[in-house]
């Protein structure tokens, strides 16, 4: 493992203590463990993928600009397209749908999210997507293979980016693209704990995350709870308690005296079935940008992000009581914001060329 990425070994918080007490954690060394124990990434409600696009719903304005904003991203003539940690299949699915011509590939090192984007793609009768299981540190494919790579919230999962980078970098062809979003690491506070609690692979998991401004990272400590009996109970309990806390990033703050820190730890830690710990490094556009020209990229851009372009335009369009007259412009509007969106300068995506 990267020392970077080893849990804090100094001035641990009371709740880490008490964690390292009762539920000695495993480390691990890159987000892959957490995305093999959920048997659904996105909860079933990814757009497109588990239903249908909703003009009247702000979040599908963005998701649809952003698989717009992909495919325009495909340079003229090419048709073979990567997308790197697609999760539950995004944009792998919606991409491929949208580029018939093409043959888009997903590759994951989590085999329960390749088996998952699998079954998406023959429920939803796509054809032309492929999944394999890989480590974007070491993918499995041949030198400029592709003409477009794509990756949505994945880069900065890996505990070796700069290796992703390069090898992305490896298997686009000269004048390829990499098109990718990414989270520009700014907090609100120097320091934010969080909680979240979740149905697992038969289990249930309760997470706490710490994420620090300086240095830029995130580190995620995860109980895996059988899914009955008073472990069940108090799980439940600690949901009811949670949907009237505050959120950050989705997730429950944890404000001071919280019920959900280390009183709940305390009740849950008994029961675990396994207590894991993720370190992961995070970053600012600026050394992204740098990171890419390293790897091997001609051209950097860090762009506007489409997904936002579009909502900002949704929640205008609901505010004025517009929405219901341009929903029937939602394809040409959603495909010209993700068309806008690489052009314009930016923060949260990326295009580099090979
Ligand atoms: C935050 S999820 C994003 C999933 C999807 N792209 C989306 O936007 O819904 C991160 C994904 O990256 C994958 N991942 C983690 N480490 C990776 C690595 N080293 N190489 C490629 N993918 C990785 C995880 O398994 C997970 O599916």
């Amino acid at each position: 493992m990267n020392p970077d990425e080893r849990p804090q070994r100094s001035a641990p918080t009371a709740l880490e203590a008490r964690w390292r007490v009762l539920a000695p954690p495993q480390a691990v060394e890159s987000a892959r463990a957490l995305y093999a124990l959920t048997p659904l990434w996105t909860s079933g409600n990814l757009s497109f993928v588990d239903e249908p696009y909703d003009a009247r719903r702000e979040g599908h304005w963005a998701d649809a600009a952003r698989v717009a904003d992909y495919a325009a991203a495909l340079p003229a003539g090419g048709s073979r397209v990567l997308d790197v940690g697609p999760g539950d299949g995004w944009p792998a699915l919606p991409l491929t749908a949208a580029l018939p011509h093409a043959q888009v590939i997903g590759v994951d090192p989590a085999p329960l999210r390749v088996a998952v984007c699998r079954a998406n793609a023959a429920r939803l009768g796509l054809a032309n997507a492929m999944f394999v299981v890989g480590d974007g540190a070491a993918l499995p494919f041949a030198a400029a293979a592709f003409d477009l790579a794509t990756a949505a919230s994945s880069l900065e999962e890996a505990s070796e980016p700069e290796r992703v980078f390069a090898e992305i970098a490896r298997v686009l062809r000269p004048g390829g693209v990499l098109r990718a979003s990414y989270q520009v690491w700014r907090l609100p506070a120097p320091r934010l704990e969080t909680v979240t609690l979740v149905g697992g692979v038969d289990s249930l998991l309760y997470t706490y995350a710490v994420r620090t401004q300086q240095p830029p990272r995130e580190r995620r400590y995860v109980l895996v709870l059988p899914p009955a009996g008073a472990a069940a109970a108090a799980h439940r309990d600690a949901l009811v308690l949670a949907a009237a806390a505050p959120r950050a990033y989705g997730e429950t703050l944890l404000t001071p005296g919280s019920p959900l820190g280390v009183p709940l730890l305390e009740r849950l830690a008994p029961f675990a079935r396994r207590s894991l710990v993720v370190g992961l490094r995070r970053w600012t556009t600026g050394w992204l940008v740098e990171a890419l020209r390293g790897a091997g990229f001609a051209e950097v851009r860090a762009t506007m992000h489409a997904g936002d372009l579009a909502r900002a335009v949704a929640r205008r369009l609901i505010a004025s009581g517009d929405l219901d007259a341009a929903a029937p412009r939602f394809a040409v509007l959603t495909r010209a914001f993700g068309e806008a969106a690489a052009r314009a300068p930016g923060e949260s995506m990326v295009t580099a060329i090979r």
